[in-house]
């Protein structure tokens, strides 16, 4: 084992990292693959109507295109716009790009993502997550704001930027046709199906960007491996032992918990390691992460020492981490699948496809050649889907049905969609609405008033209704609570060797009720001691995510004030809240079993109590979930106790046909 320094020179890298010179940041732009193609695309995209554009990760595409448009004129006649499929990216390019530019964030640059606005008048560069555009097109299906509309990310085939493609192209031929200023479009991409992409945009040109590739070596594993994860540390340490410090690893994982576990592994080995190993830095990185923590990973490795990222499939394509000589790709992802009937995705740890595979292999030979460990053999590759199936095609439509009537498209069944969904997931997704009274079916299926004020909220529908029927039950105050606390991480801290200390804390909380009312509990809780940070050390409450969650509820208690709707307190009998929850999610509902287990209401699916649910050691008769998960076995989480009765006042004629009338 050598003792030498990394020899390459590691930029800076993190967004908002202070210290870079205009300068430093001005040599570091002239120095992408990216740069010396600026004249070329800017003249291409001038002569366009829509493009698309291919560059490998970190070439420079989504930080530099906006800026390149913008310093040639482009957002004279209105915003330029880049959409990203996920929060984060959109928060830190914006912080990267403004500072790039030299300018506070939020005036020429901004983002806006859901419950955050970041942007002001002068805002010509936006940065946004798809889901925000496609709101955005429901106020104003022309998009009159934009003259650029830069859909970023498209290989990974969002639900959100998939309709956007049929939207933005419907936006840009009636422009056309009016008086407006022409709808410029351009798609970017890593690697994508290019003729796809390029014939479904009327045959836009595609303009590719050379990138710096290196050689990469690559490893299969010679079996099949049964746990991954230790697959994984053994790599890492073997990485560790074999090679020079300074060359880093990432690691692809699946999600927080496994790569918090992880994480505790690894740092527990390493403190038994010889004392003349190089240090081993480790970094976790996924989406809930805290900012400044994710910040940490694009800090330069000190000279010496290793740092070993552990990362969700986050590290694919929407970030670039410098110094990566090793991949570790447990070919494992997770993701969402439809459950037909239940009207639920289900988060389920599957397989990558062939083309995210060869995306985590390629994070490795950025700078410099690298290695891909990957941790299953090669016939198991073969074995690997070509492509990731668009999520359109594997996710509950609901929301996006409810958007896509509120866009005033008359038939769903024929929008124009580059991939379609089958047409008994959109069938199924409009019998679901009108269940929920948000759609009525006459000659053509529209909305009803409920279904227009439910797509105002940017809520799945079953949580909007919740909303907006508490005005019968004068539950709105607890209501708004509730649904803000199910929007955002999990605001009980768990940790994994102080399980016990943290249920003993919360247990003043807990409530027979179920979840929904200890959740109410915290919030109260937390207000009487005004967000005390001593208390929620104490009580095992994140604070970021409560606070997280009091901001969602502000916002969201303003659409209501705006919608008329009156925020009332139903005081200290939980029954009120608890039917108005079942006018919303009376579909999602469990009954249990003489044996003790819990079917669906739906599907007669077998299911359990997460352990994390106050009502785990319980067994009410009738429960209601928010959301099932998929590990060991199927789980319900955020439980609350129901009246079978209720359910059947929700939904008479969904219970009477699946229970002949009977009120069970
Ligand atoms: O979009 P693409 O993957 O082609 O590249 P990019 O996101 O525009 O990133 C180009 C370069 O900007 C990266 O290699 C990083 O060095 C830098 N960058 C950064 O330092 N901080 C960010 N938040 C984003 C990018
Ligand atoms: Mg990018």
């Amino acid at each position: 084992m050598s003792g030498e320094p990394p020899k390459k020179k590691r930029r800076y890298s993190g967004s908002n990292m202070t210290g870079e010179s205009a300068e430093s940041l001005r040599q570091q732009r002239c120095h992408l693959p990216i740069y010396s193609a600026r004249g070329r695309l800017n003249l291409e995209i001038r002569k366009t109507s829509s493009a698309i554009i291919i560059g490998e990760t970190g070439s420079g595409k989504t930080t530099q295109i906006p800026q390149y448009l913008y310093e040639s004129g482009m957002a004279r006649e209105g915003m330029i716009a880049c959409t990203q499929p996920r929060r984060v990216a959109a928060i830190t390019v914006a912080q990267r790009v403004a500072m790039e530019m030299g300018v506070e964030l939020g005036k020429q640059v901004g983002y806006c993502v859901r419950f955050d606005d970041m942007t002001s008048p002068g805002t010509k560069i936006k940065y946004m997550t798809d889901g925000m555009l496609l709101r955005e097109a429901i106020l104003d299906p022309l998009l009159s704001k934009y003259a650029v509309v830069i859909l970023d990310e498209a290989h990974e085939r969002t639900i959100h930027t998939d309709v956007l493609f049929g939207v933005i192209k419907d936006a840009q031929q009636k422009r056309k046709k009016g008086k407006a200023c022409p709808l410029k479009v351009i798609v970017m991409s890593a690697t994508m199906d290019v003729d796809h992409f390029s014939t479904y945009f009327n045959n836009a040109p595609v303009l590719y960007i050379e990138g710096r590739e290196h050689p990469i070596e690559l490893l299969y594993s010679s079996m099949p491996q049964s746990d991954y994860l230790f697959a994984a540390i053994v790599t890492v340490f073997q990485i560790h032992q074999d090679e020079p410090p300074g060359h880093d690893i990432l690691v692809f994982l699946t999600g927080q918990e496994e790569i918090e576990a992880m994480l505790k592994s690894v740092k527990d080995i390493a403190k038994d390691l010889p004392s003349d190993c190089p240090q081993l830095l480790v970094c976790p990185m996924y989406a809930a992460l805290p900012p400044g923590q994710q910040l940490k990973i694009f800090q330069p490795t000190p000279a010496g020492s290793r740092k070993v990222i552990l990362a969700t499939n986050i590290a694919e394509t929407s970030i670039t981490i410098q110094g990566i000589k090793h991949v570790i790709d447990t070919g494992k992802v997770k993701a969402k699948s439809y459950q037909p009937g239940s009207g639920l995705d289900l988060l389920k740890v599957q397989w990558v496809s062939k083309s995210q595979a060869w995306q985590r292999t390629g994070r490795s030979g950025r700078e410099d050649s690298g290695t891909c460990w990957r941790l299953y053999t090669e016939n198991q590759f073969q074995e690997l889907r070509e492509n990731t199936i668009p999520e359109i095609q594997r996710c509950n439509l609901s929301s996006v049905v409810l958007q896509l009537l509120a866009l005033g498209i008359p038939n769903i069944l024929r929008f124009d969609f580059m991939d379609k969904p089958s047409a008994e997931s959109i069938i199924n997704a409009v019998d679901q609405l009108n269940l929920l009274a948000a759609v009525e079916k006459k000659d053509k299926v529209q909305l009803t008033s409920l279904g227009k004020k439910m797509a105002i909220f940017p809520l799945e529908p079953r949580l909007s209704k919740v909303i907006l029927m508490a005005k019968e039950y004068n539950c709105l105050e607890e209501i708004l609570t509730i649904v803000s606390l199910l929007s955002v991480e999990s605001v009980l801290f768990t940790p994994h060797n102080k399980r016990e200390d943290a249920h003993a804390a919360r247990k003043k909380f807990t409530s027979s009720d179920g979840d929904h009312i200890m959740l109410l509990n915290i919030y109260r809780a937390y207000k009487a001691v005004k967000g005390n940070k001593q208390w929620c050390f104490e009580n095992f409450i994140n604070m970021r995510h409560m606070r997280n969650a009091l901001d969602i509820r502000h916002q969201l208690r303003e659409m209501c004030v705006r919608a008329g709707l009156p925020i009332q307190s139903c005081g200290p009998d939980t029954s009120a809240i608890r039917k108005c929850i079942s006018s919303g999610q009376f579909m999602n509902t469990a009954e249990l079993q003489r044996e003790g287990e819990y079917v669906t209401l739906d599907r007669r699916q077998s299911v359990s109590i997460h352990p994390s649910s106050c009502l785990f050691q319980c067994k009410p008769a009738y429960v209601l979930y928010n959301e099932l998960v998929y590990t060991t076995k199927c789980y319900m989480r955020n439980i609350c106790v129901v009246d079978p009765e209720w359910l059947y006042e929700a939904a008479p004629t969904y219970f009477k046909r699946r229970y002949g009338g009977k009120n069970r």
